[in-house]
C-alpha cells in the first residue's frame, strides 16, 4: 500500500495538532481527576468539522476520507484519549452507520444535526449479559400499532449522559436468535427512557460512560433503522468501522507515551549522563517507536482500503490488536523510564496507562478481536 499523506490529510493532521495542544491540553489532567465531561471541547470540535468527519457535506458533514479521519483521532486522542472516544463513538458508531443506513427521515432529522456536531450520539448494544456475546440482547421491542415498544437496559455506554441521540439494538422475534434483533434511534428525555450514574472508571475519565434503562419507550415505525432484523448485521458493521476509530485512539496514546518517554530520556541524568544513553533505556525506545509505528500503519491500512472500497473487517481488527497492545505496553514503558516521576499525575503517563487499558476491553475485546481475525483468515 502506499503511505503517502496527500496535502489535505496533512493540514487536517496539523488542525487537529494545534487544536488539542491549544484546547484540549490545558484542562486534560484537572477534567482526568474531576471526571468532567469536556463539552465546550466537543462543541469546538463540531465547529471545526470533527463530529461528522466522514458524513458527506450533503448531510452536513465535512466529506472527508478515512485516512483524514484517523490521522485527525491519533492527534486528538495523543493529547486526551477521553475526547478521542466521544469523537469516535459520534464519527464512527453513529454518524457512519446512520449515513449508510438510515431512512431519509432520520438522515435529515438526527444525522444532520450530529453530523454538525450540534447535537451527541451515543450507540447502545452491551447489556449486562450481552457483552463480547453480543447476539444475547435481552433488551426487547414489541410492535404496537405504530410504535415499538422498547423495555431493557444497556451497559457501558459512551457518552450515556451526556448524548441527545441514541442508536439502541433490541430483540424484535427471538425466534429469530440473532437475525431478529433489530436497530432503533431514540432521543433523549423520552418518556419511559432513563441513564444510570455515570462509572467511577479507571481511566478515560472524562467521557461519561452510564447505563442506560427503558421502561416502555415508545418509538415511532419512522425510527426503525434499515430494517427489522437487520439490527444485528448493522451493529457488526458498524463496529467494523469503530475498530480503526478505537486503533486510532490506541496508536495516539502509544504515540503519546513514546514522545514523553524520549524526550524525559534526553533530559534526565544518571550515573553521569542522560538516562538516553544508557542502553536498557534506548532498548526499550526503540521498541516502543516500532510499536507506535506498525500501529500507525496497520491503522491508516485498515483506513486505505475502506477509502479503496474494499473489505477491511480483518485489517481493522488487527489495527485495534495491534495498536491498544502497543498503547498499554508503550505507557507501561514510559512509565518505567520517568521512574518515580512517571507515577505521579503531572507527567501525564499514569494517565496514559490507564487510559490505554480500555481499548483493549471496549468495541471488541482483544480475544473477539483473535476471534474475527481467525474467521477472516479461515473463511472459504
Ligand atoms: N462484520 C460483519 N458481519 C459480521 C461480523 C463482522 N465483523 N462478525 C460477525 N458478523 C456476522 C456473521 O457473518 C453472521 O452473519 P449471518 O448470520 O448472516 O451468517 C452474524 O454476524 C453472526 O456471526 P457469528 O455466527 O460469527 O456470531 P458469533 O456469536 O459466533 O460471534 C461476534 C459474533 C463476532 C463475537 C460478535 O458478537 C462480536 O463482535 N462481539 C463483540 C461485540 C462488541 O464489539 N461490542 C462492543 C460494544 S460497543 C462499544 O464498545 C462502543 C463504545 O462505547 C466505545
Amino acid at each position: 500500500m502506499k503511505f503517502d499523506l496527500t496535502e489535505d490529510q496533512l493540514m487536517i493532521q496539523q488542525t487537529a495538532r494545534e487544536f488539542a495542544q491549544s484546547e484540549i491540553l490545558p484542562t486534560a489532567i484537572q477534567r482526568d481527576i474531576a471526571g468532567e465531561f469536556p463539552s465546550e471541547i466537543v462543541k469546538k470540535l463540531g465547529e471545526l468539522g470533527f463530529m461528522g468527519m466522514m458524513v458527506s457535506p450533503e448531510y452536513d458533514g465535512a466529506g472527508l476520507d478515512t485516512i483524514s479521519y484517523c490521522l485527525a483521532m491519533i492527534e486528538i486522542s495523543k493529547v486526551d484519549a477521553s475526547v478521542g472516544v466521544i469523537m469516535s463513538v459520534n464519527n464512527s458508531l453513529v454518524c457512519f452507520g446512520l449515513e449508510k443506513w438510515g431512512s431519509d427521515f432520520i438522515k435529515e432529522k438526527y444525522l444532520k444535526p450530529l453530523a454538525r456536531g450540534d447535537k451527541l450520539g451515543a450507540f447502545a448494544l452491551s447489556e449486562p449479559e450481552a457483552g463480547s456475546d453480543a447476539t444475547q440482547q435481552k433488551t426487547s421491542a414489541v410492535k404496537e400499532g405504530d410504535y415499538w415498544i422498547l423495555n431493557g437496559i444497556k451497559n457501558w455506554i459512551t457518552n450515556g449522559i451526556s448524548a441527545d441521540y441514541y442508536i439502541v439494538m433490541a430483540q424484535t422475534d427471538p425466534s429469530k436468535a440473532h437475525k431478529g434483533i433489530t436497530a432503533f434511534i431514540l432521543e433523549k428525555g423520552w418518556e419511559g427512557f432513563d441513564h444510570g450514574q455515570k462509572e467511577d472508571k479507571l481511566g478515560i475519565r472524562s467521557s461519561d460512560t452510564c447505563s442506560l434503562t427503558f421502561t416502555n419507550v415508545k418509538v415511532p415505525e419512522s425510527n426503525v433503522i434499515w430494517e427489522i432484523g437487520s439490527g444485528f448485521k448493522f451493529a457488526m458493521n458498524t463496529l467494523n468501522g469503530g475498530r480503526y476509530g478505537i486503533a486510532s485512539q490506541a496508536v495516539g496514546i502509544a504515540e503519546a507515551s513514546f514522545e514523553a518517554a524520549l524526550k524525559y530520556s534526553k533530559e534526565r541524568k544518571a550515573f553521569g549522563t542522560e538516562i538516553c544513553n544508557h542502553q536498557a533505556i534506548q532498548f526499550m525506545l526503540a521498541d516502543m517507536s516500532i510499536k507506535a509505528e506498525a500501529a500507525k500503519l496497520l491503522t491508516l491500512q485498515a483506513a486505505g482500503l475502506k477509502d479503496a472500497g474494499k473489505t477491511y473487517i480483518k485489517e481493522a481488527s488487527m489495527a485495534k490488536l495491534y495498536a491498544s497492545k502497543a498503547a498499554v505496553q508503550n505507557a507501561l514503558d514510559a512509565i518505567q523510564i520517568h521512574g518515580g516521576y512517571g507515577y505521579v499525575r503531572e507527567y501525564q503517563v499514569e494517565r496514559f496507562l490507564r487510559d490505554a487499558k480500555v481499548t483493549e476491553i471496549y468495541e471488541g475485546t482483544s480475544e473477539i478481536q483473535k476471534i474475527i481475525i481467525a474467521r477472516e483468515l479461515t473463511r472459504n
